[in-house]
């Protein structure tokens, strides 16, 4: 798998060189075929056949490359080796040898046979310019000069580079996508759909965070919690589940009064997570086995913490050691 890139990567150089490769002995056919070789021909022919037969051998072999290079393309779940990325990476070695050679071969023939200008123009950076550019040739300047001349200084009328104008048109045609994915059709969210939907999705991630957080909470961790929505929360889970035992407002019932200044099991958040939690051998159940979550203990056992020193009307006798305060919070 981690060869699966480069090796197709040397895989695409191969099949550029094969063209590149194809394109150089197409051009030296025609130039083989042309009317000034045959004529040459009959003057010279025996460096004019050795040539043909090395182009000949050079053309067998680069099909026979192609020939080489196409089976490992078929298989998609072809996975390659070391060895194939060395193999490939001869191939390319021999292939650019070869194209070296055949564009050698090219400009030798072609220097014989064609004039200069017209050597020039089949330089393929000489065209690649061209296309580019589409600029006037130094010679050829006058006929773009424009009249008009400042302190000597004259100006030519060239063509607009054609690949300024491609960027152009481009723009123009990103424009008219833009247009329509945005503002027309809407599939696009614009900026501040965009930002929304990303901070809704940053929101969702938090929660999901702070969920872990807070169910991975234990009595190693744990904190007591201030905020009133998270104490208000701990106050509707004792209503439901503790109320019974300990009474609507925590003073007391079957189980102890928990708004005195009274603590049996100690007054930090730690100590009233765990008795919550495990229960006691007296009658309060571990409410951390199947009950109540790890955050919920935290909410309830916050709440009952908040309510120290509170006194309760119609309390229970406080039972356990008094204690001025709660311990302060942990965080
Ligand atoms: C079935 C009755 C019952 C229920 C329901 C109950 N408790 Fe208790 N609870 C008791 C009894 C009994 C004790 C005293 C246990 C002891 O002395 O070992 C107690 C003790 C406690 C203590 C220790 C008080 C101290 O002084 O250290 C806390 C805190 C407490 N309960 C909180 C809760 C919370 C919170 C809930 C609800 C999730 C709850 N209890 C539900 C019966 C109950």
């Amino acid at each position: 798998m981690k060869y699966q890139i480069t090796f197709w990567m040397l895989v695409v150089a191969a099949v550029i060189l094969l063209a590149g490769i194809a394109i150089m002995a197409g051009s030296i056919q025609t130039l083989l075929k042309s009317k000034s070789f045959q004529d040459k021909k009959k003057k010279n022919g025996g460096d004019a056949l050795k040539t043909v037969a090395v182009l000949l051998m050079g053309l067998l072999f680069s099909g026979s490359a192609f020939a080489g290079g196409t089976p490992e393309q078929e298989n998609p779940i072809f996975e390659p080796e070391m060895s194939d990325i060395i193999g490939m990476v001869i191939v390319d070695v021999l292939l650019l040898f070869i194209f070296i050679y055949f564009q050698k071969v090219f400009n030798n023939l072609a220097q014989e046979l064609l004039p200069a200008k017209a050597l020039k123009e089949r330089s393929p950076w000489f065209k690649l310019n061209k296309v580019l550019t589409d600029a006037v040739d130094l010679e050829d300047e006058e006929t773009v000069m424009m009249d008009h001349e400042y302190d000597g200084i004259r100006e030519l009328d060239n063509n607009l580079p054609p690949w300024w104008k491609w960027g152009f048109y481009f723009t123009i045609g990103f424009a008219v996508v833009y247009l329509l994915n945005y503002h027309v059709f809407q599939y696009g969210d614009l900026q501040y759909e965009a930002y929304q939907k990303d901070m809704k999705i940053a929101e969702e991630q938090k929660q999901a965070y702070l969920a872990t957080l807070s169910l991975s909470v234990d009595e190693t961790n744990v904190t007591q919690l201030t905020d009133p929505a998270e104490v208000s929360k701990g106050k509707s889970i004792f209503k439901a589940n503790c109320a019974i035992c300990h009474g609507d407002n925590a003073q007391g019932n079957t189980g102890p009064n928990l708004t005195d200044e009274h603590w049996i099991y100690g007054n930090d958040i730690v100590n009233v997570f765990k008795t919550v939690k495990y229960g006691t051998s007296n009658g309060m159940k571990a409410w951390g086995d199947d009950d109540l979550l790890p955050n919920e203990i935290q909410q309830v056992a916050s709440y009952v913490m908040s309510l120290h020193g509170t006194f309760a009307p119609g309390g229970l006798p406080p039972l356990g050691e008094k204690r001025e305060s709660v311990t302060p919070v942990t965080e």
